[in-house]
């Protein structure tokens, strides 16, 4: 079993019954929306709360009872991956594409597991290019701008050659600034463009990683 299946499945039994579960998006939270799948044919009832259509389509298949985030006075908990975790348990999110949806549920989960294999755990974040989601109207001069700050912009493109488009509608710019020494300033910058719906920076928004090791896995809490 590889380390994002083995991640996946131990997450998922952390999900007790009855639970409004915020199910996230990625090859990683794949395997946990499948072990959870099972365990409701097997008769766990939960509600879970999608990220991304992706997700919800892979849940609808399996029988998952869905509500959308406004149909939920909260969640209890939301399993997601991440693209990289630094030392201080800081994250990038929306290699998937699915940020501003996935920071939405998380801020209204009562408690955020991430589930990442060993090579997600880095130093400092940087080197996995950050997602910044945007309006497409004047995107062109958001990309401006990141190239003004030295960040060397791309649109991410679909395999078409054409620009992106999330679940809401937007492009994603992604940031190649191999390493990022502020976090939080940078959250903070990004915050307040015009024209940014969201950024793949995920700060202080995790209770509990599990991490995949070729050696066994590690809980940190
Ligand atoms: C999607 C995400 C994913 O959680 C992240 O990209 C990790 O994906 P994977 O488990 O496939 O490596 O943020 O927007």
């Amino acid at each position: 079993m590889n380390l994002k299946q083995q991640v996946g499945e131990k997450a998922a039994e952390y999900v007790k019954e009855g639970m409004v579960v915020g199910l996230g998006t990625g090859s990683t939270a794949y395997y946990m929306v499948e072990a959870l799948g099972k365990r409701v044919k097997e008769g766990l009832t939960i509600t879970g709360v999608t990220t991304s259509t992706q997700t919800k389509e892979q849940a609808e298949k399996l029988g998952i009872p869905l509500k959308t985030i406004d149909e939920v006075e909260t969640v209890d908990l939301t399993i997601d991956g991440a693209d990289e975790i630094d030392a201080n348990y800081q994250g990038v999110k929306g290699g998937g594409g699915a940020l501003l949806f996935e920071k939405i549920v998380a801020d209204y989960s009562k408690k955020v597991i991430w589930i990442v294999d060993e090579s997600k755990m880095v130093k400092t974040l940087g080197a996995f290019p950050l997602p910044v989601e945007v309006m497409p109207y004047g995107s062109q001069q958001l990309v401006r701008i990141f190239e003004g700050k030295g960040f060397y912009p791309t649109m991410r493109k679909n395999e078409d050659g054409e620009n992106y488009l999330t679940d809401g509608g937007h492009y994603i710019i992604d940031l190649h600034m191999t390493k990022i020494e502020d976090p939080q300033s940078l959250a903070e910058w990004l915050d307040g463009l015009t024209g940014v719906m969201e950024h793949g920076l995920f700060l202080n928004r995790v209770n509990t990683i599990i991490v995949g090791h070729e050696s066994g896995l590690e809980i940190i809490e």
